[in-house]
């Protein structure tokens, strides 16, 4: 067994001062970076959100050295916080066409889509195809910031949805040994399964959300994460979020 950390919606700001709807997020994730459950994983997985609100490099520099120092891998993704050119600047990954649309293959088959322009457009279509195809016969998982389903938030599953999601999910239950989609994006902890694709939306290491059609409500402060443990051979997860009171 091996175990994956995913961690989302940083939302880290600009200066240590600056708040983010009134949490210090820089010190929301080192409590998160601190904890046992990190320390023990054999990967981070960041889906998006890097940034407060702006992206800046000097954000991008502060995750980076605050990641490095705790000696795991990590992979990043972007979120609609951020931006692609600047994360991959920043952390020395490779674009793939302007994106970070990528696959990686420890400790687990991993897929990685870059949905920082809340488009789905025809390459990354073609790049999901090819990944699946590179990945026939295992059971790769998907990370992505955008939930590829609602989650049971009536805001963000309605006005926050990645356009052309329904094409990207297509693709998946089409075919391909997807099993486990990973997001952030909404500020919760949500699964469910569809045509045998367990939808996992991951919570925020800053805080909780609840909403209406309307507005978005902080429902808690406390920063959460989730984690992933995947069996080697057969590739079945277990999964579950984390919260620190
Ligand atoms: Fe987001």
């Amino acid at each position: 067994m091996f175990s994956l950390i995913q961690i989302s919606d940083l939302h880290i700001t600009l200066s240590p001062e600056e708040r983010f709807r009134g949490v210090d997020t820089r010190a929301s994730l080192n409590r998160v970076l601190r904890t046992r459950e990190v320390h023990e994983a054999d990967a981070l997985i960041v889906t998006g959100d890097l940034a407060a609100k702006d992206p800046h490099p000097e954000i991008y520099r502060h995750i980076k050295s605050v990641l490095d120092v705790c000696k795991i891998p990590y992979h990043i993704l972007p979120g609609n916080h951020d931006q692609s050119d600047l994360t991959a600047e920043v952390f020395g990954i490779e674009l793939n066409d302007g994106k970070l649309n990528r696959i990686v293959e420890h400790p687990a088959p991993m897929i990685f889509m870059d949905s920082s322009t809340e488009e789905t457009h025809s390459d990354d279509l073609e790049f999901l195809k090819n990944a699946l195809q590179y990945f026939s016969g295992r059971r790769p998982l998907l990370f992505i910031h955008h939930p590829l389903r609602e989650c049971d938030h009536p805001y963000f599953d309605t006005h926050c949805v990645l356009e052309g999601r329904e094409k990207i999910r297509e693709v998946l239950e089409s075919g391909g040994g997807v099993r486990h989609v990973f997001s952030g994006h909404a500020h919760k902890s949500h699964s469910q399964t569809v045509s045998g694709i367990a939808y996992h939306v991951g919570p925020s290491t800053a805080c909780e959300f609840y909403s209406t059609p309307e507005d978005v409500f902080d429902s808690h402060q406390m920063p959460g994460f989730r984690k992933i443990v995947v069996e080697p051979v057969l590739g079945g997860v277990d999964t579950r979020t984390i919260y620190l009171s």
